[in-house]
């Protein structure tokens, strides 16, 4: 049998989450697990509210008893854990290959303490080989899109069932593809001068761990143990 790398990495990443947590809850076949886990300690008694970051999480949780919040109702999230879709050792991150990024960076913004969840795949030397995808408004996406272009990011309209990807917030998705090493502070300057642009999945330095599956169980780093390397 395989190993479920992502499952071994959502199931020790909800260890963190105890009674009277405020918690946010990812979204993706990795934060899946994780929701799954927090079901089960909610049967075992443990006391949470929590804020989901889609409406497919938030379904997931809504069937296994988790109580629910909205953002709007809480003036921080205790932790707030989440997939990832590429990181490297300097905890920059993409995401959004769920198209959930724009309400998952507003919990990561609003959590105190910050956990990505991963298979070792994930892990890096350099980002910019997943394509980063960017949310942008469907007023006048065709402009937004050509600026894109213009900046030699590559984009591609995200699509589904035939037509475009409309996301959580009912905007579109563009996946700029730039290749790695990504130079993530420029990027990051120009994508916020896009007219158009609304949010990114560049999520620099904003967790506080990770917790990785591998084959010999979970891994947990901080900014520090994974430069050292430990
Ligand atoms: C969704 C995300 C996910 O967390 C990211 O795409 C990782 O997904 P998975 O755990 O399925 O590999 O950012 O918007």
């Amino acid at each position: 049998m395989s190993i479920n790398k992502k499952k071994i990495a959502g199931e020790k990443a909800a260890e963190f989450i105890k009674d009277g947590m405020t918690v946010g809850l990812g979204t993706g076949s990795t934060a899946k697990y994780l929701v799954e886990k927090v079901g089960e300690m909610v049967k075992n008694g443990l006391k949470i509210q929590a804020v989901a970051t889609s409406k497919a999480t938030e379904d997931q949780a809504k069937e296994l008893g988790i109580s629910l919040v909205d953002v709007n109702d809480v003036e921080c999230i205790d932790i707030a854990i989440d997939g990832v879709d590429e990181i490297d050792r300097d905890f920059n991150a993409t995401k959004g290959g769920g198209g959930a990024l724009f309400r998952e960076k507003i919990v990561a913004s609003l959590a105190n303490k910050v956990i990505w969840i991963m298979d070792d795949s994930k892990l890096v030397e350099s980002i910019g080989e997943f394509p980063l995808p960017v949310e942008i408004l469907p007023y006048g996406y065709k402009v937004t899109f050509k600026r894109l272009e213009a900046l030699g990011y590559n984009p591609v309209m995200r699509l589904k069932n035939d037509g475009l990807f409309v996301t959580d917030n009912g905007n579109y998705i563009a996946d700029l593809h730039i290749g790695a090493p990504a130079d993530v502070d420029d990027i990051k300057q120009k994508l916020d001068n896009t007219v158009g642009v609304l949010e990114t999945g560049q999520f620099l330095k904003m967790c506080d761990c990770i917790v990785v599956g591998t084959c010999d169980g979970a891994r947990i780093y901080d900014a520090v143990s994974i430069i050292a390397g430990c």
